[in-house]
């Protein structure tokens, strides 16, 4: 297995109800390493292009609504086969769908305040990071 780094962002919903440590602590219990974060808002143009491919879809403004209505905490990490592994760990988009034990099913409240977001792809990933943190983060 080779050693990836993935995007992660501690989304509104869960800044604002004071989770940040402890879903830091759950994704460092889960192998994770941290290699930058940065406790920030994010502007509306950012989030349109963070979220390009769903642009149109009809719940894209709430989206974008939502991710830039607080701080939020983005995070680029790093661990063996990261972008799959920290899939599996946030759970399913909607946390009535997710799985026992997953960061959604614990914290999040909704389909649309979700808690966090995960890299869907070694590509998205490498898009992601390079987006919020610049080429460095990625060089490993
Ligand atoms: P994320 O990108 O935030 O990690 O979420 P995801 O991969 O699990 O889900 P994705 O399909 O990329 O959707 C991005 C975010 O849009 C909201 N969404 N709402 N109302 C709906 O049908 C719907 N579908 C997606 C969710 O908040 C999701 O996290
Ligand atoms: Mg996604």
């Amino acid at each position: 297995m080779a050693v990836e780094r993935t995007l992660f962002i501690i989304k509104p919903d869960a800044a604002g109800r004071k989770l940040v440590g402890r879903i830091l602590a759950h994704v460092e219990d889960k192998g994770f390493k941290l290699i930058e974060a940065r406790y920030t808002r994010i502007t509306r143009e950012q989030c349109n292009e963070f979220y390009a491919e769903h642009l149109g879809k009809s719940f894209f403004p709430e989206l974008v609504d939502f991710m830039t209505s607080g701080p939020v905490m983005l995070c680029c990490l790093e661990r063996e086969a990261a972008v799959a592994t920290l899939r599996e760990v946030i759970g399913a988009t909607d946390p009535a769908l997710a799985a026992e034990g997953t960061i959604r099913k614990l914290y999040a409240e909704s389909k649309g305040r979700n808690s966090v977001h995960a890299s869907d792809s070694l590509a998205s990933a490498e898009r992601e990071v390079k987006l919020f943190f610049g080429v460095a983060a990625l060089a490993h």
